[in-house]
């Protein structure tokens, strides 16, 4: 049985997935003019790659698909004469430069194929793709063949050698290919480009990592011509990387992505359930009301509200409490958190310093840096990283040590420790949207 098409919905409409590159993410987005505008202008009249800084689950990706997809519908309705096309994938860089390069590269080149027919009807260069993807597709090849030529590629490939070796892939010359292509179909910059995301930059866990990571594929990802690389991070990870001297003239300022105000959680709420409404009178777990509670206690953290709804909606229905009034529903709700906070708080078995931490933490917006120490009254980061560690083996604070900057904000309270807080404080009303 599905649970949202007995509620009356033709899909979740608390899904945590970023909003898509298309007409259903244009409509669910909410609130992003002013940063959708600064990401179009720096896409199409500057050079640099722009970033996007903001906390997790705040939207970045959401902002970045939307924007591109306007980008493209710009283009079809004739708004715009610059084509910029989506990537489907977006790629997460790790420690390990070549890896990434070959993963870029060939993302850009698949796009190729979710874009021929574009290309073509723009009048943009389309490679001849037919035997390249039948080449990328059987990417581990039966070996002992000899050198051969792909045909029309200009590209000598020892058959034998499969596209998942480093060497396989510098040796079938494909980087050299995509910068061809690439610079045929988008000669310069008014004729488009793709745009492709570079995501959660801060699982390099230190901004050093983080700069040399990005350093080191500038000759090779970066500079690749008709590409348009959007990097989002959080925990001031950007910022920290485009001060590095040799990425400073490719990377834009970061786009810095507050939380979608308060006041605009119902009309997100609203849109959502009406978006994937498939009857005249659905049924919502959670209503715009509930929605802005959920937020509050997330401490603003969208794709946390928005598992809180969803776990909470499936808890509702082995309760057998679907269909109970709005009313109960939003005092279900508080019964839900309660339970919740109050199973992992007694696992958690913490002391009254750390509780006292978590509360500090809390108080001052839910991220500190390591080198606040003496501002919570500790007389060294040892000594308050003992009750983090307490902390974070109960999963109330998430904390990445960053050994070159000490002033990142990169210990924060998880949504479970906000939970959990929330009810210690004995439900107190948070923000406007409390009940
Ligand atoms: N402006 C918005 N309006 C409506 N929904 C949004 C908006 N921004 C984000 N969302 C929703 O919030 C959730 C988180 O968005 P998204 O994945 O884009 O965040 P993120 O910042 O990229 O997260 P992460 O740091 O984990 O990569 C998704 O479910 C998305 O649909
Ligand atoms: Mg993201």
């Amino acid at each position: 049985m599905d649970l949202w098409s007995e509620l009356g919905y033709s899909a979740n409409p608390y899904s945590v997935a970023p909003l898509p590159p298309s007409a259903e993410g244009a409509e669910l987005l909410v609130g992003r003019e002013r940063e959708l505008k600064q990401l179009r202008v720096q896409l199409s009249s500057t050079d640099t790659h722009p970033t996007i800084e903001g906390e997790n689950g705040v939207g970045k990706t959401s902002l970045m698909f939307v924007a591109a997809y306007r980008a493209a519908s710009d283009f079809s309705s004739g708004a715009s004469s610059q084509l910029l096309l989506p990537v489907a994938q977006t790629l997460q860089i790790g420690s390990d430069a070549e890896k990434f390069e070959k993963e870029a590269v060939l993302a850009i080149l698949s796009s190729y194929f979710d874009y021929e027919t574009v290309l073509e009807e723009a009048g943009l260069f389309v490679p001849q793709t037919q035997e390249l993807e039948t080449w990328l597709r059987r990417p581990v090849l039966e070996g002992g063949g000899g050198g051969g030529s792909i045909a029309g590629f200009g590209l000598t490939a020892t058959r034998s050698q499969t596209l998942n070796t480093t060497s396989g892939f510098s040796e079938a010359g494909l980087k050299a290919t995509a910068r061809d292509w690439l610079s045929s179909t988008f000669p310069s910059r008014d004729k488009g480009a793709f745009v492709a995301v570079i995501d959660n930059v801060e699982l390099l866990q230190t901004s050093k990592q983080a700069r040399d990571v990005l350093e080191a594929v500038r000759d090779g990802v970066l500079d690749l011509p008709g590409v348009r690389w959007v990097l989002c991070g959080a925990k001031g990870i950007i910022r920290s990387a485009v001060s590095s001297p040799r990425l400073a003239g490719r990377i834009s300022q970061p786009i810095e992505l507050r939380p979608v105000p308060d006041s605009l959680i119902p009309e997100l709420t609203r849109r959502r359930l009406h978006h994937f409404a498939n009857r005249p009178d659905p049924n919502p777990p959670v209503d715009p009301e509930g929605f802005g509670h959920l937020y509050q206690v997330s401490n603003k953290n969208l794709r946390n509200a928005l598992k809180y709804a969803q776990d909470f909606s499936i808890w509702l229905m082995g309760e057998d409490q679907l269909n109970a009034s709005a009313s109960d529903k939003r005092a279900l709700l508080e019964v839900w958190m309660a339970e919740i906070a109050d199973q992992h708080a007694q696992v958690a078995s913490l002391q009254r310093g750390q509780w006292k931490l978590l509360d500090d933490i809390a108080q001052d917006g839910g991220s500190i840096a390591p080198g606040d120490h003496e501002k919570f009254g500790y007389g060294t980061p040892q000594a308050m990283r003992f009750h983090l560690q307490r902390l974070e083996e109960a999963n109330m604070v998430d904390t990445t040590i960053d050994e070159t900057d000490s002033r990142r904000k990169t210990i924060s309270i998880t949504p479970l420790g906000w939970l959990v807080r929330y009810r210690r404080s004995g439900f107190q009303k948070m923000g406007s949207a409390g009940f």
